[in-house]
């Protein structure tokens, strides 16, 4: 089947806009997609009708749990879990912070956890700073810098009885390597420690089966899949149960609701369903998961074709550097590079102002990889981050923008 990317852009209100009399062309996903309309129009319809908080005996409050409940079967069917594991809150660094509070109750001096060299910092910090503070051992997966993949072959020595706790990104939201996460599970697993996964750059991207992939805590935000700014976590019940989350006396103290501190973005939450649906709505099934699947094979797929096309022309640039793992290491179609002679954010301003094309710079949090590499003092990286809405005009468009600004530098 042909990818509709003319239907799939015509969902996206955003992609109407235009930057020095061109339309924009946006390659910043990574660090947060466009929202599809149906998601904008869910928020808005919700304040229009009228909202509500939760547990009222009146319409708007039973409209608003209900759909809450229909938001966690959606999450439920997107990672292959269930809906009463799925916790909302402001974003997945929030989500990750709460559940590290939570989970480090469970630890104790002596104690060691490991976590990976190419995280977003999001998944390093809530970990790391618990297990500090209780005199744990804090051990990292090592990136190998020339292969710009992790290095997996000491994973039996770093894991020992005494681990407690594996955080791993499913993919880097840098250079787009996706980890390996199951045999990091798998052998996480023979030790009894408790996985968990930063799925915030592989989802607007791949499927994400939690159980094929023994994942017992997995964080997410739905803005970087085309919907509004929510964060999510799915914890596995029998461990969610467990869980003593930070939370005011009187509010709920079962699962998952005691992961909900406060009063949540109603308006943002509305919109999940529909992020979600859209995916859904490019692939073909009976049920909501098939359709999920199929979606994200469509979408794999289409953005490869793209990918491939620019990790070419950009490879063939002289004084490009390209940082990516090799043709064998399956990658998410996120592209970084530097240019010899130019600033990173000197080079993506100009992107903008001669070629219309939004292209972020920096580390993007990923900072030891930037810090491994040498690059963080002279400005990161530049990222290409290519999107379910970007079309193959813009990657030429893109390219050649590349080509002009390094030939008049
Ligand atoms: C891989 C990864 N993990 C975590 C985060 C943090 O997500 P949030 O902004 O929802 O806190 C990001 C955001 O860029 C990310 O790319």
């Amino acid at each position: 089947m042909n990818y509709p990317i003319d239907a799939v852009r015509k969902r996206f209100p955003a992609l109407q806009r235009t930057y020095k009399g061109k339309p924009v062309v946006y390659l910043d996903g990574p660090g947060g997609s466009q929202t599809v309309a149906e998601a904008i129009n869910a928020g808005r319809d919700y304040m229009m009708k009228g909202g509500a908080n939760l547990h009222g005996a009146f319409p708007t409050s039973i409209e608003t749990m209900e759909k809450i409940a229909e938001a966690k079967e959606h999450v439920a069917a997107l990672f292959n879990g269930k809906a009463d594991e799925v916790a909302f809150g402001p974003n997945a660094t929030t989500m990750m912070f709460h559940a590290a509070r939570a989970i480090a109750k469970t630890w104790k001096e002596g104690d060691e956890i490991l976590l990976t060299e190419l995280e977003h910092h999001a998944n390093i910090d809530p970990w790391r700073i618990e297990a500090e503070e209780k005199k744990m051992t804090v051990k990292y997966i090592p990136l190998d810098t020339k292969t710009l993949t992790l290095d997996l072959s000491s994973l039996d020595h770093l894991l020992t009885k005494k681990t407690k706790f594996v955080a791993i990104g499913l993919a880097s939201n840098c250079i787009g390597t996706i980890n390996d996460v199951k045999t990091v599970s798998e052998a996480a697993k023979k030790v009894g420690a408790v996985m968990a996964v930063d799925a915030v750059h592989g989802i607007p991207h791949f499927y994400v089966d939690r159980e094929e992939l023994g994942i017992d805590m997995l964080f997410s935000s739905v803005y970087k899949m085309f919907g509004p700014h929510v964060g999510l976590a799915m914890i596995k019940k029998e461990l969610f149960d467990q869980l003593e989350p930070y939370k005011i006396m009187p509010a709920p103290d079962y699962t998952p609701d005691k992961l909900e501190i406060g009063t949540q973005n109603h308006e943002g939450i509305m919109g999940v369903t529909e992020a979600i649906r859209f995916i859904g709505d490019l692939g073909q099934g009976n049920t909501l998961k098939d359709k999920i699947i199929s979606g994200y094979d469509a979408i794999e797929h289409y953005e490869e074709s793209l990918a491939k096309f620019v990790r070419k022309e950009l490879g063939n640039i002289e004084g490009l550097t390209l940082y990516q793992a090799e043709d064998s290491v399956k990658k998410t179609p996120t592209v970084a590079f530097r240019v010899e002679g130019i600033a990173p954010n000197e080079f993506t301003a100009r992107m903008c102002e001669e070629a219309s094309v939004f292209i972020a710079d920096g580390h993007f949090y990923a900072y030891q990889l930037a810090e491994k590499l040498g690059i963080v003092k002279s400005g990161s990286f530049i990222r290409a981050g290519i999107s379910v809405y970007n079309t193959m005009d813009e990657m030429k468009r893109f390219v050649a923008g590349v080509q002009y600004i390094i030939k008049h530098k």
